[in-house]
């Protein structure tokens, strides 16, 4: 099993000019705001405060490079969708996302983060499209999976991969941080898309 040994938070940004130098391979993790993007992070590098985590969303409001056993990079991105936050700087955001979306020549994934509770958001479903436009869909990680019963695990899973439009190949990897569940799965398919060893 592929372990992360070392991370560490290696760059912050807000503009291109700010990325770090694109010598290795990146995966970003994108989604609605609160999803739980920070604290997978946390939660797949053995670091409880790599990454900042709140109850209240919005928390995260730059791009954050992490780098991975000096091999990969998980790129934490701002979330999107959060009502409370002017519709100005939604927008700032929106640009910063696309913007690194667009440009990361090194970008080879972007891991769509959903709730598993709940139907993905239109604005999860125009995520997706755009992924599978620049052709960075594949990877779709369902958060939360502690929260509901396992009965629902089916139906819930089968209701994102609609919504979304997912195809058949494309990943949908069930997690939960709280109980320590499907992370090894995650881990070995990103290495494996990546190409790391
Ligand atoms: P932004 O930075 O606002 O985009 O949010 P984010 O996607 O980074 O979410 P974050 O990791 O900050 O988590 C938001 C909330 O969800 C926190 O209160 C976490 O404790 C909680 N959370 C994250 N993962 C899980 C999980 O697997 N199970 C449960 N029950 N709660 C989780
Ligand atoms: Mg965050």
């Amino acid at each position: 099993m592929y372990r992360i040994i070392n991370a560490n938070l290696e760059q912050t940004a807000v503009k291109k000019t700010q990325y770090p130098i694109d010598d290795m391979m990146e995966i970003a993790f994108a989604g609605r705001s609160n999803v739980g993007k920070s604290s997978l992070i946390n939660f797949l590098t053995n670091r409880k405060k790599l990454a900042r985590v709140s109850g209240s969303p919005g928390k995260t409001r730059v791009i954050n490079f992490y780098r991975i056993n000096d091999e990969f990079r998980i790129v934490d991105l701002p979330g999107y969708g959060y009502a409370r936050v002017s519709k100005n700087e939604q927008e700032k955001w929106g640009n910063m996302i696309e913007g690194y979306l667009l440009e990361r020549e090194n970008l080879k994934i972007v891991a769509l983060l959903v709730d598993i509770r709940h139907k993905p958001s239109a604005q999860d479903v125009q995520m997706y499209e755009y992924l599978k436009y620049y052709n960075l869909h594949g990877l779709v990680v369902a958060t939360k999976l502690d929260k509901i019963s396992r009965n629902d695990i089916i139906k819930n899973t089968k209701i994102i991969r609609e919504t979304l439009g997912m195809d058949e190949e494309d990943l949908l990897i069930p997690v939960s941080v709280l109980k320590k569940l499907g992370i090894e799965e995650l881990v070995s398919n990103i290495v494996n898309i990546l190409g790391v060893r």
